[in-house]
């Protein structure tokens, strides 16, 4: 199976956290280690060697943005490919977050694993409806009218993605390694 950890050259708050003794990682990563959660955990699994969700946010507006761009042309079936790439980012990226960041915020966090969980699952199910009104469509729009209706129901999508990305940037990222 293919690893789908990438190392990146871009600055990884967290990177420490997920790199392990003999497997490029460093030396505090004892004082990290999580006694109470001794199962599986990132700081446990040398698949977790490497990650940059930083980066993969960046990849994700873009994605949408790529995919908005093909909605303003028409081209409904590209939009619809691309969506379905930032289906399967977002999801990955979810997963990893919630097995290798969520479970080590600290009690003092600004915002509750719930937050986070909630906004998960919200974004899961908006990206859900893009898709579905997607999929009936013919692979290209002429109709102007129709096109500036599809750009329009995804601004609620986009809007809750970037918050959630800035408060992960603010929060989770930042204190899952105090
Ligand atoms: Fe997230
Ligand atoms: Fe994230």
């Amino acid at each position: 199976m293919a690893h789908r950890w990438t190392v990146s050259s871009v600055y990884c708050p967290y990177r420490r956290l997920l790199q392990f003794p003999g497997h490029g990682g460093n030396e505090d990563i004892d004082e990290l280690n999580n006694p109470a959660d001794p199962a599986g955990t990132p700081l446990t699994n040398p698949m977790f060697q490497s990650i940059d969700l930083p980066t993969q946010h960046a990849q994700m507006l873009n994605l949408l943005h790529e995919e908005r761009l093909a909605l303003l042309d028409g081209e409904v079936s590209h939009a619809r490919a691309l969506l379905e790439q930032l289906r399967e980012l977002q999801e990955m990226h979810i997963e990893d977050e919630e097995s290798g960041l969520i479970p080590y915020l600290p009690e003092s966090a600004r915002w509750h694993a719930r937050v986070y969980l909630a906004e998960h699952r919200k974004l899961s199910a908006m990206l859900d409806e893009l898709r579905l009104a997607l999929k009936p469509l013919p692979a290209r729009v002429p109709d102007g009218t129709t096109r500036l209706a599809l750009l329009d129901i995804h601004a609620p999508f986009r809007h809750v993605l970037e918050h959630h990305f800035e408060r992960e940037e603010k929060g989770l990222f930042l204190e899952v390694q105090r």
